[in-house]
């Protein structure tokens, strides 16, 4: 498997079986997208409902088990994503939206809940910032924006470590090494990873006061910030 020349056709060739490498792949997945569902308040009934870079919709189907008559838009850069998810949700109320976040023009105090699961990494830091102020901006006060992703600086010195752990992680899985290799020329080519810390104070700045960490093994990690 070779990667693809952009982010749009990177994905839609990982459509493909994209479930399971991710189970693979990504240590703590499954409990990173059930955290999208298992530590939201007490009482909450979100109407409207965002999920950027839905990918093939595993964050949307844990939220639709809960709010099956809430109103979804799935946005994603890959046609294919966005192709799976309509098969998938056929019979719900879900819009779709195929954009690159940075192009996308948010609706203004409109959304009770955003998420996005291992997209924002593909985010560098500074679109990461203006994306905090652009999601705070579009959340209805009680608000709350969650996400998960690998949260760690590729330049602090930890982050040798977690490649080691994680090397050892996906070749389990995948013994014959082909699969690492991959990964970590996707992960050289399309990721930006950005410290959790360095994350919780953009998150502030963008206008967000209460944050919270409701799951983290080391750098897997689930930030859950609420517009107050
Ligand atoms: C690793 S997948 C995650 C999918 C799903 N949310 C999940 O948790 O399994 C990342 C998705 O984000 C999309 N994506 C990445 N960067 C994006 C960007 N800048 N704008 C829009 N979509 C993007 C990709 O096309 C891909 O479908």
């Amino acid at each position: 498997m070779r990667i693809e020349k952009n982010i749009e056709k990177e994905f839609n060739v990982f459509s493909k079986d994209y479930t399971s490498d991710m189970i693979g792949c990504v240590p703590h997945y499954s409990k990173l997208v059930s955290a999208f569902t298992s530590y939201l308040p007490k009482n909450f009934i979100p109407k409207y409902i965002l999920d950027l870079g839905c990918g093939n919709g595993n964050v949307t189907s844990k939220i639709l088990q809960l709010f099956p008559e809430s109103n979804f838009t799935l946005l994603d850069a890959s046609q294919e994503m966005i192709t799976l998810c309509k098969a998938r949700f056929k019979t719900y109320k879900v819009k779709y939206v195929k954009s690159y976040f940075n192009d996308y023009r948010f609706k203004s105090d409109y959304y009770n809940l955003i998420t996005a699961g291992f997209s924002l990494h593909h985010c560098d830091s500074e679109e990461k910032k203006s994306l905090f102020k652009r999601i705070y901006k579009s959340l209805k006060k009680g608000g709350v924006f969650s996400f998960s992703d690998l949260m760690v600086n590729k330049n602090k010195p930890e982050h040798s470590k977690l490649l080691k752990e994680w090397e050892a992680f996906v070749n389990r899985n995948f013994p014959d090494g082909e699969k690492w290799e991959w990964l970590m020329e996707h992960y050289n080519e399309f990721d930006y990873p950005d410290d959790y810390t360095d994350q919780m104070q953009w998150l502030k700045e963008a206008g967000f006061t209460i944050i919270n960490l409701p799951f983290k093994e080391n750098y897997w990690i689930n930030i859950q910030a609420v517009k107050s």
